[in-house]
């Protein structure tokens, strides 16, 4: 259980972090200074690069974290179905996050793919909240399996 509540913690911070690095990206136009896709070869502007760099490390970790949660939640708290299924929908975004952030590059940052990234992002970090708060309110597993089938809600006392 200690794991997961750490975990939880900081993959909520994790997400805060990597919006808030996205932000001083896109607020002092770094969002081209990388001349490579995944990684950050040999940059044109080396402040710009060091931003966006930071920006991708920051979210490369994050998705880490998320896996890890995600493997952790389906092996060992599969019947706690709203973590489970909060942790699932949470490594859903950050993938699609990933994508969108490869497709903004791609498209020297088009307004609607942008504005997509910020969108994504805010729902990402909702739910990363949403399950660190239900984790944090809830019993471990082993109760919800005790008094019956998987509601959800693990514990009500
Ligand atoms: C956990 C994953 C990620 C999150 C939560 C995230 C979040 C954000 C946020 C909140 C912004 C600021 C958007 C705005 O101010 O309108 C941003 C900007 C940006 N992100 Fe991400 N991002 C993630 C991953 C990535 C990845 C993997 C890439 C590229 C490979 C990327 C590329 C960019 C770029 C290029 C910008 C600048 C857009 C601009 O200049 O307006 N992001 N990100």
């Amino acid at each position: 259980m200690r794991e997961l509540r750490w975990l939880s913690l900081a993959t909520v911070l994790g997400a805060w972090s990597v919006i808030v690095i996205g932000g001083y990206v896109s607020h002092t136009g770094s969002g081209l200074g990388c001349s490579e896709l995944i990684a950050c070869g040999t940059p044109n502007d080396p402040v710009a690069a060091f931003v966006e760099s930071m920006h991708r490390l920051a979210a490369w970790v994050e998705g880490l974290l998320v896996l890890a949660m995600l493997v952790l939640a389906l092996w060992r708290y599969r019947t706690w179905t709203r973590v489970r299924d909060l942790t699932v929908l949470a490594f859903v975004l950050v993938a699609a996050q990933a994508g969108l952030g490869i497709l903004a590059v791609m498209t020297e940052l088009n307004a609607l793919v942008v504005t997509a990234h910020l969108g994504v992002a805010t729902a990402f970090l909702a739910v990363t909240v949403l399950n660190a708060a239900t984790i944090f309110r809830g019993a471990p597993p082993m109760d919800a399996i005790a008094r019956g089938p998987a509601t959800g809600t693990p514990n009500t006392g």
